[in-house]
């Protein structure tokens, strides 16, 4: 190699450290690695979910950091136009216990909806006590989408138990809460006009599942879950409908079950409508409970269509959201390394 081409690749491969060291201008999304978001910090926002309002995507998840006051919870906000560059824009919660709860309350799976006639943004979390046995959602508001959110209420939607929550806004822009009714199965209900309430029941899917989430695809509803295994990842199902009001096919494996999920739970499932294709995101947690603040993230495009669904094997790729294209990208690690 010439001198000339010599110092031309030092020269790139310094600016591409440097970039990347302030976590800017990432291409690729690398699932199950840390995830550095604009000040080079692991994006913190598990068990989450996201929206997009005019072209910007917002992820909100619980903020596990290491260090944080234990007093509180916390729930986290991000901001992308790509899907891989996220700009952290603050905790946008940090609630003391809101109901008498006890030391080791739980607010989890944070889920926000913007609701189009009021203006407000609309948090529903997963509230409850140590034990899990209180069992309801919690909603906080805001003006903007950055927060802060301000507690409003707790209640349990419909008069059923509710554990982990999932949000899904179908192609019309209704919004739907999925709920984990743990007695029965998992629940798909349509929310009041002003996003304060749960309203109408669409299902009651009898299948013991958490991490429930929802996408319509090509005229085909497909639902995702784990099953109850707590922290521990467990091989994650999926079963389709004509409609939200069913009927819903049995459950199937969405990955090689010998796999767990590639160690993952899933959370939500991020439809890309592009100009030339779409594509369907798989976003996962794998949950470190020791070492929470280190939780990583799976997302991968599905393979989704004609009624079947399957997470392809993790590595790195990068997605055009102006086009919903995506492709895997060689040189990256892949999750195990
Ligand atoms: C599994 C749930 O999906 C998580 O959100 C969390 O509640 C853990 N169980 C707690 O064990």
């Amino acid at each position: 190699m010439n001198t000339f081409l010599k110092y031309h690749l030092i020269a790139l491969s310094f600016i591409a450290l440097v970039t990347s060291a302030f976590g800017q201008e990432q291409k690729i999304i690398r699932p199950g690695e840390i995830w550095p978001d604009d000040q080079g910090k692991h994006v913190q926002a598990h068990g989450g979910g996201i929206i997009l309002i005019n072209k910007t995507y917002y992820w909100y998840g619980e903020e596990r950091s290491k260090g944080l006051d234990t007093a509180y919870r916390y729930v986290s906000c991000y901001s992308s136009t790509d899907l891989v560059n996220w700009k952290f824009r603050g905790d946008v919660v940090k609630m003391s216990d809101p109901e008498n709860l006890g030391s080791k309350w739980v607010l989890e799976r944070p889920k926000v909806f913007h609701n189009k006639k009021t203006g407000k943004y609309v948090m529903y979390f997963h509230l409850d006590n140590k034990s899990y046995k209180v069992a309801r959602v919690g909603i906080a508001v805001s003006d903007k989408p950055d927060g802060q959110f301000t507690y409003v209420k707790s209640f349990r939607p419909l008069g059923h138990e509710s554990r982990d929550i999932g949000q899904f806004i179908d192609d019309d822009g209704t919004a739907y809460l999925v709920f984990e009714d743990r007695p029965f199965g998992f629940r798909i209900a349509k929310l009041s006009e002003d996003y304060m309430n749960v309203e109408k029941e669409m299902s009651l899917i009898k299948a013991h599942m958490e991490g429930g989430a929802i996408v319509h695809y090509n005229g085909l509803y497909y639902s995702i879950g784990s099953a109850l295994t707590g922290w521990k990842a467990n091989p994650n199902k999926y079963a389709t409908a004509p409609s939200l009001e069913g009927p819903w096919t049995e459950f199937k494996d969405i990955a090689p079950p010998g796999t767990n999920t590639y160690g993952s739970q899933s959370t939500m499932l991020i439809k890309v409508a592009g100009t030339k294709s779409t594509t369907v995101i798989f976003m996962a947690d794998i949950w470190k409970p020791s070492t929470q603040w280190d939780s990583r993230y799976i997302w991968m495009p599905l393979e989704i269509g004609e009624g079947k669904l399957w997470v392809p094997e993790p590595k790195p790729w990068s997605l055009n959201v102006e086009t919903g294209e995506w492709k895997y990208v060689q040189g990256g690690n892949t999750i195990n390394k």
